[in-house]
Formats: C-alpha cells, sequence, structure tokens
C-alpha cells in the first residue's frame, strides 16, 4: 500500500490577525486535503512529528493525508550561533555532545523536509525579500550532510522529487516589467536556495498590490485564491 502524502506547511508572516499570506496557505492546505481524500483533517505540529504521525497511522487513518505545520512568525527558529557553524564543519562522527545538541534541532527540521513529499510556505515580503523567521529557518536546513551531498565536487541538492509551492503577498507590484522589478529579492532568492537543496519542483503564487486599496487588495486577494483552487485539483 502507497504511504500517504505528506505536507510540511510554514508561515513566515510576523502577522496573525488579517495575515494575507496566512490566509490564502489556509485555504490551499484545506483544499489539498480534501483533494487527497481527507476526511479528517489533520495537523501535526512539526515538534511532534514522530509521536503525531505514528499515532494517526496506528490509529488506522493510514491513507488520510497529513500536514506538519510550523508557525515561524509565532515560534521563531533562532539564529545559528558559533557552536552551530562548529557543528555544521565538523564530520558527524568527530561532533562533540555539545555540537549535537546545537543542531539537534536543526536535524528535527530536515527530518520534516525529508518526510514530506508537498511544500508549502506563506511568504510575505519584507523590505525587498523573505522575512527573517523564513531566513532563520532556511540557516537551519541548508546542511553539507544532510541536504546538500558535496561528495561529488559540485554540490548536489539533496531534496530531491519534492513539489514546493511559496504563497507571497506584498503590498507593491514587482512584475517582469515594472520599474521595481529589480528591486524583487524574493522569488528569485527563494528559487536559488531552494535549487540549492534540489528542490526544483517550485511555484510561485504572488497576490501583490495589496497595499493600493481595499478594493484592489479584495480583487487580488480573490484572484490569488482562485489560482490556489485550481493548483490544488492537480497538486
Ligand atoms: C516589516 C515590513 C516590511 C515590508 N516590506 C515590503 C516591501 O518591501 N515591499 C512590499 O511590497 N510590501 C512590503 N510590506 C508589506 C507586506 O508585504 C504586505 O503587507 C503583506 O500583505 C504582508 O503579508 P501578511 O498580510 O501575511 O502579513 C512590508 C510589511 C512589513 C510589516
Amino acid at each position: 500500500m502507497s504511504q500517504p502524502p505528506i505536507l510540511l506547511h510554514l508561515d513566515s508572516s510576523a502577522r496573525l490577525a488579517g495575515s494575507a499570506s496566512r490566509a490564502l496557505t489556509a485555504a490551499f492546505v484545506q483544499a489539498w486535503q480534501t483533494r487527497h481524500g481527507a476526511t479528517q483533517p489533520a495537523v501535526s505540529s512539526g515538534a511532534n512529528l514522530d509521536a503525531n504521525l505514528g499515532a494517526s497511522l496506528s490509529a488506522g487513518s493510514s491513507q488520510q493525508p497529513q500536514v506538519i505545520y510550523r508557525d515561524l512568525g509565532q515560534q521563531p527558529l533562532p539564529a545559528i550561533d558559533q557552536t552551530w557553524v562548529a557543528a555544521y564543519e565538523t564530520e558527524p562522527e568527530a561532533r562533540t555532545g555539545e555540537m549535537m545538541a546545537a543542531i539537534a534541532l536543526s536535524d528535527q527540521l530536515l527530518d520534516e523536509l525529508f518526510a514530506a513529499d508537498y511544500y508549502v510556505f506563506g511568504v510575505p515580503m519584507y523590505n525587498l525579500t523573505i522575512p527573517t523567521a523564513l531566513k532563520a529557518y532556511l540557516d537551519q536546513v541548508v546542511r553539507r550532510d544532510r541536504s546538500l551531498d558535496l561528495s561529488q565536487g559540485k554540490p548536489q541538492g539533496c531534496l530531491t522529487g519534492k513539489k514546493a509551492l511559496v504563497i507571497t503577498t506584498r503590498k507593491f507590484n514587482y512584475r517582469p516589467g515594472t520599474e521595481a522589478a529589480s528591486r524583487n529579492f524574493l522569488e528569485p532568492y527563494l528559487e536559488a536556495i531552494f535549487k540549492i537543496m534540489g528542490i526544483a519542483d517550485l511555484t510561485f503564487v504572488v497576490a501583490d498590490r495589496l497595499g493600493e486599496g481595499a478594493e484592489v487588495r479584495a480583487e487580488r486577494l480573490a484572484q490569488a485564491e482562485q489560482e490556489l483552487l485550481q493548483l490544488a485539483q492537480y497538486w
């Protein structure tokens, strides 16, 4: 019997109430669960991945799609520090206990990335790029001993065969051809860093111009939601 699909859902907005990116990721994930046959949509917090997935399997819902949720905006991850970097630069078998403790969270985040088949990221644009909360996450998971393979001379990404969706919100319009396009460091950055980790199947859905008044905002959000609901039908 094939394994049920697992989706990793991460939000990175600092805003909770009224967050456009949170509303859009939630709408997509719900539609995705329904399309994958969920009768009781289940969400595991990342911290309890093994326990929650194990419990749902033993409860007989083994064919239910699973969602692992991390709220990077509300529960920010620590920035990498000197012990983390020392661990990163030390071969796994030579790491001290202190080094292993410093990268234990990183290992857990990577376990989630490897376990999941689908990734959904909610990413508001902050100061022309991604929020610090998401950068802290990426710093934790780009690892030469886990998500990258350097043994062949040229780095190879190890997170292959995954599908990633980035739902990104912003006030202004940075689309190709606009005057602001060259100031958009969000999509180019995420495309590059995901590619380094082997994540090549990447889709962006952009809800922009949200700062152009209530009418345009409502229209742009409805359009993005429509796009997402259609995408969920074949994702
Ligand atoms: C700290 C901060 C920086 C922002 N920087 C930009 C920006 O550079 N360009 C832009 O178009 N919007 C910017 N915005 C607006 C947000 O991208 C926009 O409000 C978006 O909808 C936020 O997503 P959320 O509603 O999920 O929080 C910024 C907002 C904040 C709070």
